[in-house]
């Protein structure tokens, strides 16, 4: 059964691969606008919390599920428990997945704007009290659907070659360019005159702005931003080799992730306040943000043409990891090709992505973009990981779960003892309780 299945080539694929997953738009859009309009470093600290105690235990859940049944999104279950009463769980992770789908491939169509338009100079030809109503004139109209497209036509490109050998190699230079970007651009925020407030915004806790919506939004945030609950680390630990050591890897991907979503962080905030904008701008803070250091930078078209090309690739490889889910799903359930899969996830996403990019023009009161956005990271990737940590905790045969932790790696008892401590006790009621909690 398992002889067929692909393998990642190389350790260092493996981390770039699965920290490409979860390093994305996540961290560099969608944290500092969470983190803004829910109480900055309130959020952060909470979320830092969420990480260690539940992200990082939830990670090795699903890398004991996805190396030990060798399957994705429903199998894995199947294989584990020897029975299909956990598939439900598979399906909401496909759900959850075309959800994903249909809003990031909008974002990452900004991307590729910006890129363009780096490329063309527009940014310096726009003053920066410009910048918010011809950001919202471009979302709002087919130029973003067209970019959404081609984003996905991208992604078809890389789903239909395969994950290993163009992710990987991808991964294995972008990854860490992207730390070294984001450094030199933190070093440019930090001589801003808004840099003080910027950081204090971000580091200073005010529990007062803590409420339980804000708890569950960090939730999701972290499950959003490490690609947790929805089978994407199952899947691609599915094509791990033997010597994959799984809790230092999930350690790598919890601490590597959060620290770029700190640094973006960095970036943006100080920069907000320079510019005088509202750090509980929204989905769109980015977008305008950068746009604006960058307009009064030397080599302004250069600095944003990386930074926008680089946020591209991470997006890439993090919507690679989510169409992988769907693509994998087809191939085991349906045994059908790999190319027909990508056909059938990008045929059917080009449709719910238009409708999510139009929420910001004619459908705006559907507005689809925030709902998927909602829907995915609040509610189905936690109770996705809640899933995930029960099954394993409690249904899983023990001695396979200590068997995938311990093997070809030298795991302390006190470490290996948090790790299912938490997946048995600390994740399923911790996450239940947040569960409930925010959406009372
Ligand atoms: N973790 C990715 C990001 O932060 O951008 C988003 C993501 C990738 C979510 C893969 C879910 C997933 F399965």
């Amino acid at each position: 059964m398992s002889h067929k299945r692909a393998q990642f080539g190389t350790k260092l694929g493996v981390i770039a691969a699965t920290v490409g997953s979860a390093v994305g738009l996540g961290n560099i859009w969608r944290f500092p606008y969470e983190c803004g309009t829910n109480g900055g470093g309130a959020f952060l600290l909470v979320y830092i919390a969420f990480v260690f105690l539940l992200g990082i235990p939830t990670i090795c859940a699903e890398f004991a599920l996805g190396r030990h049944s060798r399957k994705g999104m429903p199998g894995s279950f199947r294989i584990a428990s020897c029975n299909k009463r956990w598939d439900f769980l598979g399906y909401g992770a496909i759900l959850a997945a075309f959800m994903i789908l249909s809003f990031y491939s909008v974002v990452g169509g900004w991307t590729l704007d910006y890129i363009f338009d780096s490329c063309t100079g527009l940014f310096k030809q726009i003053p920066n009290s410009d910048r918010h109503q011809q950001f919202m004139n471009f979302v709002s109209g087919w130029r973003a659907v067209a970019w959404a497209i081609v984003f996905l036509i991208i992604n078809f490109v890389v789903m239909v070659r395969g994950v290993q050998k163009g992710i990987e190699k991808v991964s294995n230079v972008m990854t860490p360019l992207l730390f070294v970007i984001l450094i030199v651009f933190c070093v440019n925020s930090l001589f801003m005159p808004g840099a003080a407030k910027g950081l204090t915004f971000l580091f200073k806790p005010d529990f007062s702005k803590v409420t339980t919506d804000v708890v569950l939004r960090a939730l999701g945030q972290a499950f959003f931003s490490l690609s947790l609950g929805m089978g994407c680390l199952v899947t691609y630990s599915s094509y791990f080799s033997d010597n994959t050591p799984l809790i230092k890897t999930a350690f790598q991907i919890g601490i590597l992730d959060t620290l770029v979503a700190i640094l973006a962080g960095v970036v943006i905030f100080p920069a907000v306040f320079t510019y005088g904008m509202q750090p509980a701008e929204g989905p769109t803070l980015v977008f305008e943000v950068l746009p604006n250091i960058f307009h009064d930078m030397p080599g302004g078209n250069i600095w944003s043409f990386l930074f926008f090309l680089l946020l591209a690739l991470a997006s890439l490889t993090s919507i690679i990891s989510v169409s992988e889910v769907v693509v994998a799903f087809l191939c085991d359930e349906f045994k059908i090709t790999r190319k027909r899969a990508a056909i059938i996830v990008t045929a059917v996403t080009c449709v719910t992505a238009t409708l999510c990019s139009l929420s910001f023009g004619p459908l705006k009161s559907l507005n689809l973009f925030n709902l998927f956005d909602y829907i995915s990271a609040n509610i189905l990737m936690t109770l996705g990981g809640l899933g995930i940590c029960v099954f394993v905790g409690w249904r899983m045969k023990s001695e396979h779960f200590e068997q995938q932790m311990r093997l070809n790696s030298h795991v302390p008892g006190w470490l290996f003892s948090y790790i299912a401590g938490c997946i048995r006790y600390v994740c399923p009621v911790g996450i239940f309780i947040v569960f409930i909690a925010g959406l009372l």
